[in-house]
């Protein structure tokens, strides 16, 4: 645990979800530093537990060893609070991810296309085992089916595509005052 729920909200943390090259870790990242809370991305800190990269697990380990690494990140990560937390794309389709979570966890769902997720991730597809290349579209076309059930569980959804961070985190920020009351760092000065 690091340090108490913001004494000014119910919101003890935030959960963003949604498919590779969403912009999870770039809005992750700006939230946390507009609410002045830690933010923690699940790729590295799995990467952290393991002492390899994400890449470097997926080939020497396989994905099954991936996901129940990631698992475990995920549930200590989500016993905190203050934090923003960035979740690995696969994380939260897997059955029960999303339906049990802590209170005061806000969940939003970073929406992006098939398309742009590929094109985003584009040239760093070597980062992104599953959207290594060849067959990288079809194989985004195919996932995102397979998960949008699972992303639609996040409390909000907020569109990406052809946004920049700025703008998406400013929505999500809209969404955090009005539902929660946060105040953001330079307001509170
Ligand atoms: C994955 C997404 C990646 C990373 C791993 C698997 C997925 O994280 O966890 O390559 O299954 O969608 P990002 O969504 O941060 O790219």
């Amino acid at each position: 645990m690091s340090g108490e729920p913001d004494a000014r909200t119910d919101l003890g943390r935030i959960l963003l979800v949604g498919f590779m090259g969403s912009g999870k870790s770039s809005v992750g990242r700006a939230l946390g530093r507009a609410l002045d809370w830690r933010f923690v991305d699940f790729d590295d800190a799995v990467s952290a537990e393991e002492g390899r990269s994400v890449p470097e697990i997926f080939r020497a380990s396989g994905e099954d060893h991936f996901r129940r690494a990631e698992a475990r990140v995920g549930q200590r990560l989500l016993g905190e609070d203050r934090v923003v937390l960035a979740s690995g794309g696969g994380w939260a389709a897997a059955p029960g991810r999303l339906d049990a979570l802590p209170p005061g966890t806000a969940t939003f769902w970073l929406r992006i296309s098939s398309d742009e997720a590929v094109r985003r991730v584009g040239g760093g597809a070597g980062l992104r085992p599953l959207l290594a290349a060849p067959g990288a579209e079809e194989r985004a076309t195919r996932l995102l089916e397979e998960r949008e059930p699972f992303y639609r569980l996040a409390n909000w959804a907020v569109d990406t595509d052809g946004r920049s961070v700025e703008d998406v985190t400013a929505e999500v920020l809209g969404i955090l005052r009005r539902e929660y009351a946060v105040v953001t760092r330079t307001e509170a000065e």
